[in-house]
């Protein structure tokens, strides 16, 4: 195999690539930010991987979440609090209800630019070029805007630095103590119809804490209740980015991307001899793989050859995407492959990019289907005798009307409400804590049915 380089990528074929009229200014902006400071550190990606090996082996659960796209119109605080405020509410539920510890992976500080199945959009007899994320074009549906902007890729550079400040801020500043698990409450799922069931478990964990501090764990003595690790993830889509951010780390002299903790390989973009798989095999990140309907289980064996070739566990998150019905076709196989090959793997479900339909004019997803989605993920891992390892969501903290259903039965006609986002339908907070619940009750009934196994044997 031919020698890896953080540009080796740049002789393969490759899909996705925006058409930049000026080349020299897109040079100049890789190389800028080429100088500028790594966002995340090896260590921290070396710590993800650790905390990923132990969902490869059955103990933890990984939830990886947040925006399809981010935007620079939403960049405010209260943006980012609410949306990691329902991420710590969700991994609340997951960790007490569910009784595994939970591995926190944002969709988050690096995830702008997008794959589209088409490169021209069409209204009204008028075709531009399709919006490829804010990192690469603007969203409004003029020409200009639609011209890709290499000054857009600082501008995400920027964005993303600030973002996670604030997140690592949360994270580790006091905000995630778990004696707040009542003040998350703040805001709008309080008076949803997720807000009573979730003020129970918070009030069974601020009994538990009540019982800890009596035999003297408390906060201030024990950091695990008074901090959490928060991870960052994107899709490595738009390479010279990614390019511009890998540095070697001066420990090991390993290459790692340093636009975020985790990258990912997207559906339309994991052809084996293509740019976008060549890059991610050089570096040392963990990464994540969407596994959609038309992988089979030896172009998925072949991936993880080039992906994974030292077996190492945590290194590598299949994220599978078939869509409802689909699952039971295409994912009993591809985790078959993957016992039989030995391959130490995590196994995520993404519900949402196989369950997008058009309603009254939007694109939405049916929250039953997401649900269904996951269940019958649940269903092939407890059938397999694997660990079904994780979710991966399209989320927000905003009460947005994207996804039609869920407890407040979010109908078709009411999409136009409050359809915020800039690419695919999110969940909104009470859809995502409606999920996080439902998903504990199946991680419980999964350790029930392997006590019960373990018992009997
Ligand atoms: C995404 O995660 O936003 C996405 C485009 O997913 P996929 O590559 O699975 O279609
Ligand atoms: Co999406």
């Amino acid at each position: 195999m031919k020698k890896w380089s953080p540009d080796s990528w740049r002789a393969m074929p490759i899909q996705q690539v925006p058409a930049y009229p000026d080349g020299e200014a897109l040079v100049e902006t890789e190389a800028r930010l080429a100088s500028f400071p790594p966002l995340v550190f090896a260590g921290e990606a070396r710590k993800l991987k650790k905390q990923l090996a132990t969902v490869a082996a059955g103990d933890a659960f990984l939830l990886q979440g947040g925006d399809c796209a981010e935007s620079f119109a939403e960049h405010g605080a209260d943006n980012i609090r609410d949306f990691f405020r329902v991420f710590l509410q969700m991994s609340v539920v997951l960790t007490f209800a569910g009784a595994q510890p939970v591995v926190k992976v944002g969709r988050v500080a690096g995830q702008f630019a997008k794959p589209r199945s088409s490169d021209t959009e069409t209204v009204d007899g008028v075709s531009l070029p399709s919006y490829r994320g804010d990192i690469i074009n603007g969203t409004a549906f003029d020409a200009k805007s639609r011209i890709p902007d290499p000054a857009r890729q600082e501008m995400a550079y920027r964005q993303s630095a600030a973002t996670l400040n604030l997140l690592r801020a949360f994270a580790q500043g006091g905000y995630a103590n778990l004696e707040n698990v009542h003040r998350w409450m703040l805001g709008f799922v309080e008076d949803s119809p997720q807000g009573d069931r979730y003020e129970a478990l918070a009030n069974r964990i601020t009994e538990t804490l009540g019982f800890m501090k009596a035999i003297g764990i408390t906060s201030e003595s024990t950091f695990a209740l008074r901090e959490t690790d928060f991870y960052t993830s994107h899709e490595a889509l738009l390479l010279g980015y990614e390019q511009a951010l890998t540095r070697v780390d001066s420990t090991t002299g390993d290459w790692y991307a340093t636009s975020g903790h985790m990258i990912w390989i997207g559906d339309r973009t994991r052809q084996v001899d293509h740019a976008h798989v060549e890059y991610c095999r050089g570096i040392k990140n963990p990464l994540g793989l969407k596994c959609g309907p038309s992988l089979e289980p030896d172009g998925l064996i072949r991936l993880i050859d080039l992906l994974n070739p030292d077996n190492e566990p945590g290194r590598l998150t299949l994220i599978s995407r078939f869509g409802a019905d689909k699952v039971g076709d295409h994912l009993p196989k591809l985790v078959r492959a993957v016992q039989k090959e030995g391959r130490s793997v995590v196994w995520s479900c993404d519900p949402m990019h196989g369950n997008t339909v058009t309603a009254a004019g939007y694109k939405t997803r049916p929250f039953d289907r997401i649900l269904k989605e996951v269940q019958a993920f649940f269903d092939v891992h407890g059938a397999e005798g694997t660990h079904p390892g994780g979710i991966h969501i399209e989320m927000t903290g905003k009460n947005v009307t994207e996804c039609t259903g869920g407890a407040r039965a979010i109908t078709a006609e009411e999409l136009h409400d409050r359809y915020h986002t800039h690419c695919d339908p999110r969940l909104n907070a009470d859809q995502a804590i409606e999920l996080a619940f439902l998903v504990s009750d199946l991680l419980r009934k999964g350790q029930r049915k392997q006590a019960h196994t373990e018992a009997a044997e």
